[in-house]
């Protein structure tokens, strides 16, 4: 168990992370932050005056807490609109930000078109963590997701180790749950990986999944598994139209948790995350999701799969779009 974990983002992630936290019994603080509902000096003075006495972060802990006789749990729950609410923490999850929303015609914006405004708000991340829990280790949910931990890293500067991204272990959840309702076997007999950047050319890897440890074109035929990956890269996408309001938030943060819990509990677990690579995969200076042992001192090693051709190609394919909307970011943070 740690002492604190902090979530950065009261949102619908972040509420579900903050009950789970407190079930699974990880830590026996947990500190949230949002700055939600904004003071808008353009508003009337009375409402200024309610939306200054409101707290999304508050409330949310305050309602948990409530029920912690019910479900005979002690946690401190401390949220608030500031940073404070973070200090001391060994763990942070990020899921600052504005999520994907479908517009009125049923469209929506990809992932990337989010990085402009969640730049600005993952700038206040990093001194929020800065300030108040500077070697704290970090898990970032928030999107562009690739981009905004490249972002956290330049900002924060921190080893690589501490500060990874969770895509990976929602999107090969997703494959893993299409090929085990397609082939109609328990989802905890599939195992998969999906890598590369968090967008729509991520690389479901055929090669490396199997139903029981036996290869899954064993069980379904070449065009079913060439939809399931389909499938798989917009899996985010279909959710978005689907809920109308938001984007997928129970799946993402239990990957969140999957990877929280083996580090907490020194699993050295390989899990796909969004890590920082240094020549593995021929990819330097970037965050991009493959396979990583994570133990109690966060990404301990980068796991170098033998891929098909095909697969570096569509590998390569995604890193270079992760490279672009870095670009991106490099060249916002040179000009805000
Ligand atoms: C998704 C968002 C959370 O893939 O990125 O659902």
């Amino acid at each position: 168990m740690l002492n604190k974990i902090a979530l950065i983002g009261g949102g619908y992630i972040g509420g579900v992370l903050a009950q789970e936290i407190v079930q699974r019994g990880l830590a026996r603080e947990i500190g949230l932050v949002d700055p939600a509902p904004l003071v808008n000096s353009a508003d009337p003075v009375d409402r200024q005056q309610v939306a200054r006495k409101q707290s999304v972060a508050k409330g949310k802990c305050l309602d948990i807490a409530e029920g912690l006789p019910t479900i005979g749990r002690d946690v401190r729950l401390v949220g608030s609109k500031d940073y404070s609410a973070i200090e001391g923490a060994d763990l942070v999850i990020n899921t600052a930000g504005v999520p994907r929303r479908a517009r009125p015609d049923g469209t929506f914006p990809s992932r990337e078109e989010l990085l402009s405004v969640n730049l600005k708000v993952t700038s206040e991340v990093a001194e929020g963590i800065m300030r108040n829990c500077p070697d704290a280790t970090i898990i970032s949910i928030a999107n562009p997701l690739d981009a905004i931990v490249y972002t956290l890293y330049k900002r924060l500067n921190c080893p690589r180790n501490k500060l990874m991204g969770m895509a990976g272990q929602l999107d090969s959840g997703r494959y893993r749950y299409f090929i085990a309702d397609a082939a109609k076997i328990s989802v905890e007999n599939v195992s998969a990986l999906v890598l590369g950047g968090h967008g729509d050319t991520m690389v479901p890897v055929r090669s490396s999944c199997q139903i029981a440890g036996i290869p899954v074109s064993k069980f379904l035929d070449d065009a079913t598994l060439r939809a399931i990956e389909d499938r798989t890269r917009k899996a985010g996408g279909e959710i978005v139209g689907l809920l109308g309001f938001g984007s997928a938030f129970v799946s993402p943060a239990w990957a969140a948790l999957e990877m929280a819990e083996a580090l907490i509990h020194d699993k050295r677990k390989i899990v796909p995350v969004c890590a920082k690579l240094d020549g593995e995969y021929g990819v330097n200076g970037l965050f991009v999701g493959v396979p990583a042992i994570l133990g109690k001192n966060g990404v301990e090693e980068i796991v170098q799969l033998d891929l098909t051709d095909a697969e570096k190609e569509a590998f390569a394919n995604s890193v270079d779009d992760v490279r672009k909307t870095c670009d991106e970011v490099d060249r916002m943070m040179k000009n805000p």
